[in-house]
This record gives C-alpha cells, structure tokens and sequence, in this order.
C-alpha cells in the first residue's frame, strides 16, 4: 500500500501534479478532535507537501476512548492531541491551523481564548484576534513575573505591545497577578522514546519547553491540563502515568519523500522512517536508489544531494550536530532567534527592554529562559530542538520566524556568517526534508 502511494507521489511529483496528490484522507481523518473514537493505528501514514510523515507507536494501537492524551481534561475542550497532531509529527502547522479556522469558523478549542488568541481580552470571533496562530502557529504562554522564589538580575519593560497582552490591564505585567506573554510554537510531544529513564519510565533531568522550565514529562503534563486544557482538578496518577508511557512510545518522521521515495526501504540509511528513530542521525556518502526506471534520475539526484546534505550537516563549517545532540543534553543557548539587535526591527511580536544590572540593555521578543532564572545572561536563551519529521510542521524555530526550512538554512548561513554554495544550500535543506 505505502510502496503505491509512495510511487504514486513520485510519478506525480514527476510530472509537476504534486498538489492534487495531496490530501488523499478526508479533514477529520487527518485533524485529530479531543474525544474523537476511532484507533490510532500502531503505524500510519499522513501526506505532506514533501511526501508522507510517518508515525510509530512501539506499543500497538492506541484506542484514543478514555485515553488521557487524547480526552479533554479540562474545560475548553482540547486535549494534548489537539496540539499535538500525528498528521503534523506531534506538533501542528500553521496550514493545519488555518483550515481548521476554515472549517470550524474559528470555533475550533484550538483557537480558546486562554493561549489559542493574540489575548483573552481581545474579540474572539475576529480572525485578526488569533493573528499571531494563524499567521506563525504561536500559542501565548503567560508566565509570572517576576519568576516565583528568584530575584531577577534584570529589569523588564514593555517596548512596544502589537497583541495588547503584556499591558493588558487584567493580563499584563502591571495587572494584580503580573505575567508576561510571549508566543511560541508547540514542541513535537514525539521520539522521547529513548531518553534515559527516571521515576516511572518518566525521562529524568531533562529540560522541557523552549524555556527549560520543566524537567520531566509528568510535570509538564500537569501544567498543560491546568493550562491548555484548563482543568480545575489535577489530573489523576493514572492519567499522568497514561500521557508520560504514551510519549514514550511514539515515533514521528518522514517517512517517505515525493522525489526521494521510501525513507523506510532497508536500503534507506539506517536512521531514516519512524521505526528507526533513536534520536541519532548520521552522515552518509551515499543512499542507493531503488525504485523504477522512469523516475530513476530524479531519484537518484535526490538521494544523492540528501547524502552531500548529511555531510553539511556534519561536518560543514559549522557543525549543526555540535548541538543538536540526540540526548537533548546540550545547554541551552542563544542563536539568535528571540533578541533584537535594535528595538526597532520590525516584528509582530512584543518587543521587551530589559535592563541588566551591570547596566546591559536587551531588546527581546521573549527572555526565554531567562523567564525561568531571572538571569540577565539567560535573557534569549533557548532549549535545543528535535529535528525529526521537520517536513510536517511548518514554520520553525521557538517563535515562528523562519517560514520554511529553507529559511532556517538561510538563518543559519547568515547567523554563523557561514557562506553555503547554493548547491550546499540545497543539498542540506533536502536532508533537513528526510529527517
Ligand atoms: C493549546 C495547545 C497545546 C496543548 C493543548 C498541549 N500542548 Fe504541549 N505544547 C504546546 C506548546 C506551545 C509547547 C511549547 C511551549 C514552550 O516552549 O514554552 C508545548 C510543548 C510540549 C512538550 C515539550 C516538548 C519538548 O521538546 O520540550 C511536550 C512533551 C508537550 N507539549 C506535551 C503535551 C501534553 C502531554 C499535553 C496534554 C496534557 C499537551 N502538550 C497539550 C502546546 C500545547
Ligand atoms: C550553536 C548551537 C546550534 C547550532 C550550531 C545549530 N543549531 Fe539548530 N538550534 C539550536 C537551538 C538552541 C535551537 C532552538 C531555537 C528555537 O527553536 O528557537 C535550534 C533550532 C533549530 C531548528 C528548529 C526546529 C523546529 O522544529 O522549529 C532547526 C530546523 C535547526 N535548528 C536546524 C539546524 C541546522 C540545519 C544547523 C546547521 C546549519 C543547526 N541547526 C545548527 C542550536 C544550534
């Protein structure tokens, strides 16, 4: 089945007809509702603008009735599958986004006030309202300030507020519970499979969130049912043992590519497909080609520019693996997403001014992880992110800002004045396309 789908896309990605082989299920199969029966199948396949996303569940299927992960827990109906979407490798996309907008009227629970809208205080029937989701798939996240039991090192001014939130006078900094908001785009909830143990299989000391501030998955549950989901009880032991084992089975990342066909053919390299992920990728010299002779130049063009993809990734002038490690180990840093170089850059963001004590002044869209630590060094600084099943979950980075992912190789070139050939260019934005 998936080998004719798969041959399918090629011949039409061949033949320039990509986007009418697109969307082969209908909406709901492909947009998961809290509450909605059915099976999640222990592997299925989802088509995408560059070929299929693929998802593995290591413990069978899953029968989402009475499943935590997938019932709404709290009052608004969503649950963690409404942002978290299989379709979209366990995040959710901007396109996703909008057609639900389309189809739903807005009404979609993605879209509650809580964090589903540029603010709660805004009129929630207006699309421009939810601008910040449907432009750049960003949820708000509102956290105090300042931090709970640390004294901040820095200052914190409002610059400029385009969603209203941060001078909000019920929801902003200078409201009785003062909170800041900054927006930011839901991390895949995927590949956690082999992380290393803690207490009851939850993975131990790592740091969770853009901004770290939860260290295991069992806390970053319960915060997202008092949060997203706005419960009004605590979730049961039970329930959370269900969501933290359910993130520890599943597996998200293209599984099959229009131009470079099956990422899961034995002859594939070892890390590629969701059945394999183990959080490691690996550089190549090549990939053998495998599929029939009318599309085997492209093919073989492809896979051969993926396999020069995996060596810029490697060991290009700067080595993307220095960081991205598989252990989610590394500290978290600042690249250069969050802060402004000048106040007046242009952004649809908040833009904040803080003031270091050591008299610094930062122009920033969201401190980070500075939020957790109320370190002045911290102020931009963000945990390192998964880069499986990138194909499927379009825009990137904590905020957004690169579009496409030929945006981020951009970013990067520009950022770490690395100078890619075109060819370079190309040839690791298709690698980034199979992962
Ligand atoms: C309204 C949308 C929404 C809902 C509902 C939601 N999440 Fe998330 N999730 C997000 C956003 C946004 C982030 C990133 C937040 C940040 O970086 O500060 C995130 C991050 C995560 C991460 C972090 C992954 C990483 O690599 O750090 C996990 C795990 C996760 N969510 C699991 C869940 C679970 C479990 C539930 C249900 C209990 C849930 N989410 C419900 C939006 C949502
Ligand atoms: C100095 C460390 C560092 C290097 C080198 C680095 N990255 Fe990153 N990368 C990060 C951090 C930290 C983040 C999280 C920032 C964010 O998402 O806002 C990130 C995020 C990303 C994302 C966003 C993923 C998503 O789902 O939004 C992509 C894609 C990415 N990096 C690709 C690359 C590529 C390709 C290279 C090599 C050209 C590279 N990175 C080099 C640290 C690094």
């Amino acid at each position: 089945m998936k080998a004719l789908r798969i041959a399918a896309l090629v011949l039409a990605a061949a033949t320039l007809l990509v986007s009418q082989s697109r969307r082969s299920y209908p909406p709901d199969r492909i947009w998961w509702n809290a509450n909605q029966p059915g099976t999640l199948p222990a592997t299925e396949d989802y088509d995408n603008a560059e070929g299929m996303v693929g998802i593995v569940n290591t413990a069978g299927a899953v029968n989402p009735v009475g499943h935590a992960f997938f019932e709404a827990l709290g009052t608004n109906g969503r649950a963690c599958i409404t942002c978290h979407q299989p379709s979209n490798a366990m995040s959710v996309s901007v396109e996703s986004i909008q057609g639900r907008w389309h189809e739903t009227d807005g009404k979609d629970p993605v879209f509650a006030a809580v964090d589903g809208s540029d603010c709660p205080s805004l009129p929630q029937e207006k699309a421009s309202s939810h601008s910040l989701l449907l432009n750049r798939g960003l949820f708000r996240i509102a956290l105090p300030w300042p931090p709970k039991s640390v004294t901040p090192d820095f200052r914190l001014e409002v610059l400029r507020d385009p969603t209203g939130c941060n001078l909000d006078p019920k929801y902003g900094l200078t409201s009785p519970t003062p909170m800041v908001s900054v927006f930011r785009r839901p991390r895949a909830a995927a590949n956690l499979t082999h992380l290393t143990k803690g207490e009851d299989g939850d993975p131990a000391g790592i740091l969770i969130m853009a901004d770290g501030r939860e260290a295991s998955l069992r806390t970053q549950a319960v915060a997202a049912i008092l949060g997203h989901e706005q419960a009004e009880h605590l979730p049961t032991k039970e329930q959370l043992a269900q969501i933290v084992a359910f993130e520890r089975q599943i597996a998200a990342t293209q599984s099959a590519d229009i131009r470079g066909g099956l990422l899961t053919e034995p002859t594939a390299p070892a890390f590629l497909g969701p059945d394999r992920v183990t959080g490691k990728v690996a550089a190549f010299p090549s990939w053998e080609q495998h599929v029939g002779p009318d599309l085997a130049q492209l093919q073989k063009d492809f896979r051969a520019s993926v396999a020069r993809g995996s060596l810029v990734y490697f060991k290009g002038k700067v080595s993307c693996a220095s960081c991205h490690t598989p252990s989610r180990s590394a500290t978290p840093m600042n690249i250069g997403v969050l802060n402004l170089a000048t106040p007046d850059e242009s952004t649809p963001l908040p833009v904040f001014k803080a003031t270091c004590a050591n008299g610094r002044i930062i122009y920033t869209q969201d401190p980070g992880r500075a939020l957790v630590t109320g370190r002045c060094t911290d102020i931009g600084v963000t945990v390192m992110q998964q880069l499986h099943g990138l194909a499927a979950h379009a825009p990137y980075f904590t905020n957004g800002s690169a579009a496409t992912l030929a945006d981020v190789v951009d970013f990067y070139d520009k950022r770490f004045h690395i100078g890619y050939t075109e060819t370079e260019k190309r040839d690791l934005l298709n690698f980034l396309k199979v992962l």
